[in-house]
């Protein structure tokens, strides 16, 4: 059974729609997000320290909105940005902006302790977070999720969809999806079939989904 790690249901509830019935779980897990500026390496982290918690493999899904006009704003912040400043305040600075293009990424990361053949999507082997965690000196522990062990290898699968940012409209979805719009509707008017077909999530998950089929 594969754990799908997020304290988020509806990222699960998107996912279901991608794979065997049956076959994955929520694992409602609070993995250290650690400050990083790029997704790959918070999804990759993760990862670890919920394969190490479960002792089963895992998916875990990192993702954010990034506001072009604002440099990638709120980005790899867009958790602390929503539970702070709200995505009504998100829109109304997006308001004042030339430039309202924005695009949500997403990346999984898939650990299951073992290791992965070569494929197109990139494998994160730990070595940027124990480079990190060695520091000038070459010291610190040499685990990338703040154990001691050997890093273990995670395989990350990347989406990403454009659209801009607008007033809130739609009641479904979650997060940022209300002021969110792609081809005329944000996520928050589409259902969930809709939104996986075009969605940063959709897109990684597709790919994930095929890869895993062989696994
Ligand atoms: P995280 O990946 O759960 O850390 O999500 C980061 C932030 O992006 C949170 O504020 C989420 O609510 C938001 N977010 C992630 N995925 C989506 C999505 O598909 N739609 C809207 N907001 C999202």
């Amino acid at each position: 059974m594969l754990r799908y790690v997020t304290t988020n249901p509806g990222k699960v509830r998107e996912a279901e729609r991608y794979l065997p019935d049956g076959s994955v779980e929520r694992l409602d897990f609070d993995y250290t997000e650690i400050q990083a500026d790029g997704l790959g390496p918070i999804a990759a982290r993760g990862a670890r320290e919920a394969y190490r918690h479960a002792d089963a493999p895992v998916l875990v899904d990192d993702a954010g909105l990034f506001v072009e006009g604002l440099d990638g704003f709120p980005g790899p912040y867009s958790s602390y940005v929503e539970d702070t400043l709200g995505i009504e305040r998100v829109h109304e600075i997006a308001a004042d902006l030339d430039d309202r293009r924005a695009a949500f990424r997403c990346v999984l990361g898939y650990c299951d302790g073992e290791g992965f053949a070569a494929s197109p999507d990139p494998v994160d082997r730990g070595d940027r977070d124990a480079a990190a965690a060695a520091g000038p000196d070459g010291e610190g522990d040499g685990g990338s999720d703040g154990t001691d062990a050997e890093p273990l290898p995670v395989k990350l699968f990347e989406g990403y969809v454009p659209g801009r940012i607008v007033a809130p409209r739609g009641d479904g979805g979650f997060g940022y999806d209300p002021i969110f719009e792609h081809d005329g509707e944000t996520f928050a008017e589409m259902d969930t079939d809709r939104k996986n077909a075009v969605s940063h999530r959709g897109r990684a998950l597709a790919k994930f989904a095929e890869w895993y089929a062989d696994r």
